[in-house]
């Protein structure tokens, strides 16, 4: 089984003084939900979740190796970095990055050699109410194997690969499913070999054509900040009265996710994934101390989805996130019908009326 030291490089063959990379990486959302870890971000339960593909972050990190002078200052022994969001510096980014950089150090001990800057921007308002801390922590890992790919050329792709996702884990749980497409797994699973609970990996098996171009259309019904932060969220989990049953229940639910994603079954699809948005809301309801963090217009949605269901028979079903946005998944032949529904009955629910149309995509892109 491959540990994290794995990913602990020995020496590296060559020298890099200076220059950039550029990488895109997507949202992804989540059908079997990660919530509630342990230790170093190793989740409580396995996930899994398909990439998003117009959500995402692009991120350019540029590096210029720290000259003797400066080296020999005190800054040496911190990490030297600027950060920029949509071309403007970003203070208050900066805290989460550093965090970041310490966690990580072990696994890249250069970057203390480096001066970096980071210039990132989303695909997505950033008010939205999307988090792009999955897609932003997988875009600035991404960047940074390219930089130790520069430095020992004769990495293969699955270390590249394997080492970008438990990277983009210790920044954000989820970022770790953004690296690949299109249904990634994270955290141990008896009946997945590959999977892990230090990166995530693609699906293995066979999927149904039913979830080819499969679309997700985020309804934006409230932007504000998030009322309950990931971590604090995570944490609740801690000495919770339904915490073990709720782990057993994902590992049954991914179990069951893997036969239906081969037979294309979608009824059952649709059970487990609004029972897993569900749940997860349970959760959060029967924590100490407890949070709804739907909103009234979460309701609405969920009502009128299941009302159109039942009358059309369209496979339309819907997920949540940790906070009121409502996601609509629905298979693609089906797209003309469910994009009139939401226009006619939904678009009222969403703050402005937004909303944004992705689908299923294919992992971050170095471009
Ligand atoms: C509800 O990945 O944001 O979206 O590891 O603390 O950064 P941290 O948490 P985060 O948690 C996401 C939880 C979720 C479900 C999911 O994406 O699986």
């Amino acid at each position: 089984m491959i540990s994290a030291n794995d990913f602990i490089p020995s020496k590296y063959t060559h020298s890099v003084e200076s220059g950039f990379f550029q990488w895109s990486a997507p949202s992804n959302i989540a059908l079997v939900k990660y919530w509630g870890k342990k230790d170093n971000q190793i989740p409580a339960n396995p996930s899994v979740s398909f990439t998003l593909n117009n959500c995402k972050t692009i991120t350019k990190l540029a590096f210029a190796k720290k000259n003797i002078s400066t080296a020999l200052n005190v800054t040496a022994n911190n990490f030297s970095f600027d950060l920029l969001f949509e071309g403007q510096p970003k203070e208050d980014f900066k805290p989460k990055i550093q965090k970041f950089l310490e966690r990580i150090e072990i696994y890249l001990p250069f970057l203390k050699d480096y001066h970096f800057t980071i210039d990132t921007e989303n695909t997505f308002p950033h008010s939205s109410g999307i988090a792009s801390s999955a897609s932003g922590m997988a875009a600035l890992a991404m960047n940074l194997m390219s930089l130790e790919k520069a430095l020992n050329p004769e990495m293969t792709e699955d270390y590249f690969y394997q080492k970008a996702s438990l990277l983009a884990r210790l920044g954000s749980g989820s970022a770790c499913r953004s690296v690949k497409g299109q249904v990634v797994v994270w955290g141990n699973h008896a009946n997945i070999s590959e999977s892990s609970d230090l990166f995530g990996v693609e699906f293995p098996r066979a999927i149904h054509a039913n979830f080819t171009n499969f679309q997700d259309t985020i309804l934006l019904v409230d932007k504000g900040e998030k009322q309950v932060s990931s971590t604090l969220g995570h944490d609740l989990m801690h000495n919770h009265p339904f915490a073990e049953r709720r782990f057993a229940q994902a590992h049954e639910n991914l179990n069951q996710l893997i036969a239906i994603f081969e037979s294309g079954n979608l009824d059952e699809f649709i059970k487990i994934v609004e029972s897993e948005a569900l749940t997860l809301h349970a959760m959060m309801m029967t924590s100490m101390p407890y949070f709804i963090l739907m909103k009234p217009n979460t309701l609405e949605i969920i009502n009128a989805i299941w009302k159109f269901r039942n009358e059309t028979k369209i496979p339309v079903c819907f997920t949540l996130d940790a906070g009121a946005n409502v996601h609509v998944l629905y298979p693609e032949n089906v797209s003309e019908k469910v994009l009139q529904f939401i226009q006619n009955e939904l678009v009222g629910y969403c703050q402005n009326g937004q909303y944004i149309c992705d689908k299923i995509g294919n992992g971050a892109v170095l471009i």
